[in-house]
């Protein structure tokens, strides 16, 4: 199963039992990750997407499905906390480009580790970070190099991590990490 499947079939599973309220696609693109997250999100998702075009083909699809509850944010994901004021149960981070269109704007090291910094103050105990990164591009590499640093620095006492990856990776893998926060 594709890494980003896994990401909604861990999603689905750990919010079984547990409110998902409000939910943050960091990196819309397509909006297929918007759109999983409003269809398990009671109250508000946020999604936000650097590229206009990326913004648009979401609501496309969110108005498509008639969904309401989302609230697009054309703006770098490290401006989060600016946009929200609301604790979150659920995040996802799809990093890298989008495919098939223009590889140049991607998700970069510095910015994505200021957002991922403030999801976890901003992800409430019982949450949920999903994080997806593509070593197999330059920008991905040092990102993904960047992401694993940072990861190690994660206080293990209020953190659970799991790492998926392919049978057989490469160093060009793609890898999702699963940040499962505490709870209290
Ligand atoms: C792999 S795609 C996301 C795929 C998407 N989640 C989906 O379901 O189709 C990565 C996206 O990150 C966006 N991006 C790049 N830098 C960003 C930033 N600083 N903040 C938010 N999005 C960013 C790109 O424009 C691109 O659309």
């Amino acid at each position: 199963m594709a890494l980003t499947h896994q990401a909604h079939q861990a999603i689905r599973t750990h919010f079984q039992n547990r409110p998902l309220d409000y939910a943050v696609d960091a990196t819309c693109g397509n909006g297929h990750d918007t759109v999983f997250l409003a269809s398990l999100a009671r109250k508000q998702v946020w999604g936000f997407d650097v590229q206009s075009g990326a913004i648009e083909a979401t609501r496309t699809k969110l108005t498509a499905a008639n969904i309401q509850h989302v609230n697009l944010i054309h703006a770098g994901h490290e401006t989060m906390q600016q946009h929200i004021d609301q604790p979150i149960d659920c995040i996802m981070f799809n990093l890298g480009y989008l495919p098939r269109s223009d590889k140049t704007i991607t998700t970069e090291a510095d910015s994505s580790l200021l957002a991922l910094n403030q999801s976890t103050k901003m992800l409430n105990p019982g949450g949920l970070i999903s994080l997806l990164c593509y070593p197999g591009h330059d920008a991905g590499a040092v990102e993904t190099h960047a992401v694993q640093s940072w990861l190690s620095t994660l206080d293990l006492q209020q953190w659970c991590c799991q790492q998926l990856t392919a049978r057989e990776p490469k160093p060009t893998s793609p890898i999702l990490y699963l940040l499962y926060k505490n709870d209290v």
